[in-house]
């Protein structure tokens, strides 16, 4: 299920994305943000790219936000492929990009490669994500090289939270600081079309981000990034327990659904659901025998 992105028509592509870069893309100097949501299932991307979200990741998060589990880990290439397929069906114009999952990437390179292509030619996705810096630059590379477009991610990379020992801000010394400057280098090298900042610093976001030709999308790193992107759930009041500090709640859809499931419960119970007119009929000559009544 390959898409192709053709310009003119509104559709965002990874060229489009290049572009917005700040400071590079109109002529008068301003630019336009990146806006980015993760999406993971039709009716969501349907309505996130129909609001006009420019990119939508088909993150790992959907790990903890739609399987449950404690971390990023546990989902599989069969999961993600899944809900990227579902994704796919419910975007027109956005890019949809696809998370690479933990363990997807991270045995061998051949592996990898054929999982990125996988997201393409049997997701629909547009490009793929993958956490790492300098330690991913051959991998990242070698999936650019077989026309697959890479988004990388700096800074808290979930899937490290063992290594991390929990999901803490990263680049907070001068030292973790300068190796995240060396991190976001090596992407862009690598070939990476832009990259995710993720729980850093605003002012080493905004040294990344004036240093880099990628655009730079950042979660909990400050308004000087080229763009931003959110957990569509964080946004919102779908998630339960600790709102993290960069989190904006826009709605609390949380909050609307257990009202909505409450009044049917009652409703059901009271028996004023289903009423007549939400019952189907049929016509007393035809099934009147049937109920023993007369023709
Ligand atoms: O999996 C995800 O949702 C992400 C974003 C938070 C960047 O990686």
């Amino acid at each position: 299920m390959s898409v192709v992105s053709s310009a003119g028509n509104g559709k965002i592509t990874v060229p489009g994305i290049l572009a917005r870069k700040s400071g590079i893309s109109l002529q008068n100097g301003s630019h336009a943000k990146i806006t980015c949501l993760t999406a993971y299932d039709y009716p969501t991307a349907r309505l996130l790219d129909e609001a006009g979200v420019d990119v939508l990741l088909v993150g790992d998060s959907l790990a903890m936000v739609m399987l449950g589990y404690e971390s990023t880990l546990p989902v599989t290439m069969e999961e993600m492929l899944v809900c990227t397929r579902a994704a796919r069906r419910g975007t027109r114009h956005a890019l949809l990009v696809a998370d690479m999952p933990y363990g997807s990437y991270h045995v061998d390179t051949a592996e990898a490669v054929r999982n990125a292509v996988r997201f393409v030619k049997e997701g629909g996705a547009e490009a793929v994500k993958i956490e790492g810096g300098e330690r991913r630059v051959d991998l990242i590379a070698r999936i650019v090289d077989a026309e697959v477009p890479v988004m990388g991610h700096i800074g808290l990379t979930p899937q490290s939270v063992n290594a991390f020992g929990g999901f803490r801000v990263q680049g907070k010394t001068a030292e973790a600081g300068e190796q995240l400057l060396r991190d976001a280098r090596a992407v862009e090298a690598a070939g990476a079309f832009a990259l995710v900042l993720e729980s850093i610093p605003r002012e080493l976001a905004a040294r990344i981000t004036a240093e880099l030709r990628i655009p730079t999308i950042g979660i909990g790193a400050g308004p000087d990034c080229d763009g931003q992107v959110l957990v569509i759930h964080d946004l919102v009041g779908l998630t339960f327990g600790h709102k993290p500090k960069f989190v904006r709640r826009y709605a609390d859809v949380g909050e609307i659904i257990s009202h909505a499931a409450a009044e049917y419960c009652r409703d059901v119970q009271q028996g004023s659901f289903p009423s007549d007119e939400e019952s189907y009929h049929a016509r007393t000559e035809k099934i009147g025998a049937l109920l023993g009544q007369q023709k």
